[in-house]
């Protein structure tokens, strides 16, 4: 796992790092010097699956159960001990306000217990920056698409914490929108890696689905019309639906998605004038948008980069990476008062740079 250079030359320092958000508990350890040394991961996907989405008090429940035997899993991967941790950062906001608290909760009161400094990390901030936990970094500034369940942003990342919101969603986030049509679909939970794996049977232009806000001339998108245009065609159907058919409507689908995606990526290095472009969040795992954007990069002469693949999603990895960032440029950014609260909501370019 590589070493962010710029971390490498300020003393070592061993950050644990706790995620919550959502429907994955994760827990890793980062050095900044030797770079990543373990992470462990327990995902809620089959808790919620009966449910087609996640059930907040479940998950509340869950990641109190997963987290301590976590922690002792990367603790011996890494082979060091509790006390040789010197801060622990956690996932502060936004996301599910019950699966926030265990998080928080259990990082200060190990914070307490360890006498060591605790930090709020903001999971977008996290995303952002998994892709430079992968083995060619790259260098700031870019452009970033972050793609995930819950949010669709493009912005200008200038340093950590140096965001600019470039343009977002509307209404629903590309993974929602994936979620969503792949339950129209009566496909299993989460949808995004089960409409994908769908497509790959379909027949290209069978149907054709809406690209909504491709030529809105701004960054913004919008996906509530293309999950309804899919209901629209499922609806329309007067026979049962065939797999078949089923795959070809994911596949009109994956190719709408994707297609404004990448128009708009391109549309977003044009107007700031970069070349580098930084893919993070859940969709970022898509293999059609990667295919998409690997050619277009290799056309249009940009580079494209990519979290590598279990940093995709969420995890504990880049909030120990984030959290260590943080404080390589500002050790006070961690602070041994021990009374936490959380942000269920909060905007991504209220972070000072640092
Ligand atoms: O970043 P993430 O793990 O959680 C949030 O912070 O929201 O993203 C989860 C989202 C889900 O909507 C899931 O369907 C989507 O990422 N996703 C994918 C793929 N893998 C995960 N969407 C499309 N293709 C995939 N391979
Ligand atoms: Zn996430």
């Amino acid at each position: 796992m590589a070493v962010c250079k710029k971390l490498a030359i300020s003393p070592a320092m061993l950050v644990l790092g706790v995620e919550s958000s959502c429907d994955e508990t994760g827990l890793a350890l980062y050095d900044t010097q030797r770079g990543l040394l373990a992470h462990a991961l327990h995902s809620q996907v089959a808790m919620h699956e009966e449910y087609g989405g996640v059930v907040p008090e479940l998950a509340s429940r869950d990641h109190i159960r997963r987290a301590i035997p976590l922690l002792e899993q990367v603790l011996q991967k890494a082979g060091v001990a509790r006390g040789d941790i010197d801060a622990i950062a956690y996932t502060q906001g936004p996301g599910l306000a019950g699966a926030l608290l265990v998080g928080a909760s259990i990082a200060c009161g190990l914070g307490l217990a360890l006498d060591k400094p605790v930090l709020g990390v903001h999971h977008l901030e996290g995303h952002l920056l998994s892709p430079l936990l992968a083995k060619e970094p790259p260098e700031f500034p870019f452009v970033a698409l972050l793609i995930s369940g819950g949010h669709t942003q493009l912005m200008r990342v200038d340093g950590v914490g140096g965001y600019e919101l470039l343009g977002e969603t509307l209404d629903d986030a590309a993974g929602e929108a994936f979620d969503k049509s792949a339950k129209l679909l009566g496909l299993g939970y989460p949808g995004g890696p089960a409409i994908s794996r769908l497509a790959e049977f379909g027949d290209s232009g069978v149907y054709t689905l809406p690209r909504p806000m491709l030529h809105s001339k701004d960054l913004n998108f919008s996906f509530s019309g293309l999950k309804t245009a899919v209901l629209t065609v499922v609806k329309n159907q007067t026979t049962n639906i065939c797999e078949q058919d089923k795959a070809n409507i994911a596949r009109a689908f994956v190719e709408a998605i994707v297609d404004v995606l990448v128009a708009k990526c391109l549309a977003a290095l044009k107007q700031t004038g970069m070349k580098r472009l930084v893919i993070a969040g859940g969709v970022g795992a898509n293999r059609q948008l990667r295919e998409a954007l690997n050619a277009a990069a290799a056309k249009r002469r940009f580079k494209v980069y990519y979290p590598e693949l279990e940093f995709c999603t969420d995890n504990g990895a880049m909030i120990a990476f984030a959290g260590a960032m943080r404080l390589q440029r500002d050790p006070k950014a961690a602070q041994r008062d021990y009374a936490f609260n959380v942000r269920p909501r909060w905007p991504l370019d209220e972070l000072r740079r640092v």
